[in-house]
């Protein structure tokens, strides 16, 4: 037999072990791993010189604004940024306009992303209100799984009421796919927005203030309620609090279909940041405290919390409110837009704390492709190097280094926190499929994006 594509003398990490060698690829499947002279003739053969390969690196939160938002970003750009920053699938969510809130929706994100993407992608269907009787019709058109916005941000997306949550939580329980949640409290980031804005503290500062730990704490605690009580697959995305973790730690231990994320920003950035680096660093929910952020580490290495996403969501500079280093362009934080770009910037900022100890690279691997794939139920065709799984690797370097330049960026807009940051440990090859779709950092490869359907058991 040929194959496609033969990658050889690496190392291939698993979540259990790193061992010496390569994979083939025919066909878009791994059809062989092992050590190199076991592998079989290619039709084109890299060899990686030592570096790592990883199953293909996947960011299960992005906000790619295709179609109606797409002067911020689209399926095109967002997808070059993912691939070029290691990613070779994302799932996008749903806040743009129209929000993908029916079947139809879902199945124009479909015709996006098969037109314009480099990587592979799922999309997520929005349940608000007024749409219950769309919620099956949009898992049957393919949708991973769902999202609530519980909290005011960016699309001002309308939440079910706790009347509409008993029928909303009864149809996603059917449709066997998860529910995500954004979950902040709106009374609570309504109440102390007003009260700071009336004491004229409308510093970057406050921006964590005007959304408290509880404000996340809470909403987490009321949709578990309802979660638990319908037997709904429930993922809280974007975890920044203790609470959080410890709820989902609790969850965990009594066998409940519970799981999380978080993000870099939340492992990396503290709330006293924002005086530096403003409105750049404006998210919702906020950067937090180092306790905030110690349990979070936590969470992360003991399993409470599952994955690492980014919560991609650029702007641009004007709504921002701010230029490219973050000096603010408007008065205060509270007109500044929430949201920056991630997808190109996580695996090298995070491959720099597995160079650092914070976690081993195997562990990486877990939270960053398997876990994401399992969650998202598209596991073992995503998430594993393993015979028969999608040919999507991610080879990385460990001992490169660089300097994080916002304009290098591939974003369309181009607003992070992260300029100037150095790293150590960068992506060099995004495989999607066996094609090759980012070289040392530039994109290589065509439109090939395949919208992935949950697996049901
Ligand atoms: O700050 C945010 N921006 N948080 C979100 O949850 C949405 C995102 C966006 O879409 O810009
Ligand atoms: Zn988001």
């Amino acid at each position: 037999m040929t194959a496609d594509l033969v990658l050889k003398n690496g190392w291939i990490v698993t979540p259990e072990e790193t061992v010496k060698g390569g994979v083939a690829i025919a066909n878009g499947k791994f059809v062989a791993i092992g050590t190199d002279d076991s592998l079989p003739p290619a039709k084109e053969v890299i060899d990686v010189k030592g570096g790592h390969i990883l199953p293909g690196l996947i960011d299960a939160h992005v906000h790619f604004r295709d179609p109606g938002v797409t002067y911020k970003e689209d399926f095109g750009t967002g997808s070059t940024a993912a691939v070029c920053g290691g990613i070779t699938t994302i799932i996008d969510m749903p806040n743009q306009i129209p929000p993908t809130e029916n079947a139809e929706q879902v199945a124009v994100k479909k015709g996006i992303g098969e037109a314009k993407s480099l990587c592979d992608f799922a999309v997520l269907g929005v349940v608000h209100q007024t749409n219950a009787d769309d919620i099956l019709p949009m898992a049957k058109a393919g949708a991973i799984g769902y999202k609530i916005f519980f909290g005011e941000t960016i699309g001002n997306l309308p939440f079910p009421d706790d009347g509409m949550c008993i029928e909303v939580f009864s149809n996603i329980t059917k449709s066997q796919v998860p529910l995500c949640v954004h979950a902040e409290n709106r009374q609570i980031q309504h109440y102390w927005t007003n009260k700071l804005k009336a004491e004229g503290k409308n510093a970057p500062i406050y921006w964590e203030q005007s959304r408290p730990a509880l404000c996340e704490a809470e909403s987490i605690a009321h949709v578990m309620f309802m979660a638990e009580n319908f037997g709904t697959k429930l993922h809280i995305v974007h975890a920044s609090t203790k609470q959080a973790v410890q709820m989902l730690k609790n969850a965990k231990r009594r066998g409940l279909r519970f799981t999380g994320e978080t993000q870099p920003h939340y492992l990396l950035r503290v709330a006293s940041d924002m005086a530096d680096v403003g409105p750049l660093l404006k998210m919702n929910p906020p950067v937090r405290t180092k306790e905030h952020q110690d349990a979070l580490w936590e969470g992360l290495l003991d399993g409470s919390i599952d994955m690492l996403a980014t919560d991609h969501s650029p702007h641009t500079l004007e709504e921002k409110g701010c230029d490219i280093n973050g000096k603010m362009s408007k008065p205060v934080i509270w007109d500044c837009i929430s949201g920056f770009c991630g997808v190109e910037t996580a695996v090298p900022l995070m491959l720099t704390q597995v160079n650092k100890g914070r976690m081993s690279l195997n562990h990486y691997v877990k939270v960053a492709s398997e876990n994401p794939a399992r969650v998202w139920q598209m596991y073992p065709k995503k998430g594993a190097i393993a015979l028969g799984s999608d040919g999507d690797v991610t080879v990385v370097d460990m001992d490169k280094e660089m300097t994080i330049d916002p304009n290098k960026l591939h974003s369309k807009n181009k607003p992070t926190p992260w300029g100037g940051w150095k790293v150590k440990g960068v992506p060099i090859y995004s495989i999607v499929r066996g094609h090759v779709q980012m070289r040392d950092g530039e994109p290589v490869g065509k439109v090939i994006g395949q919208m992935q359907l949950p697996i049901l058991s």
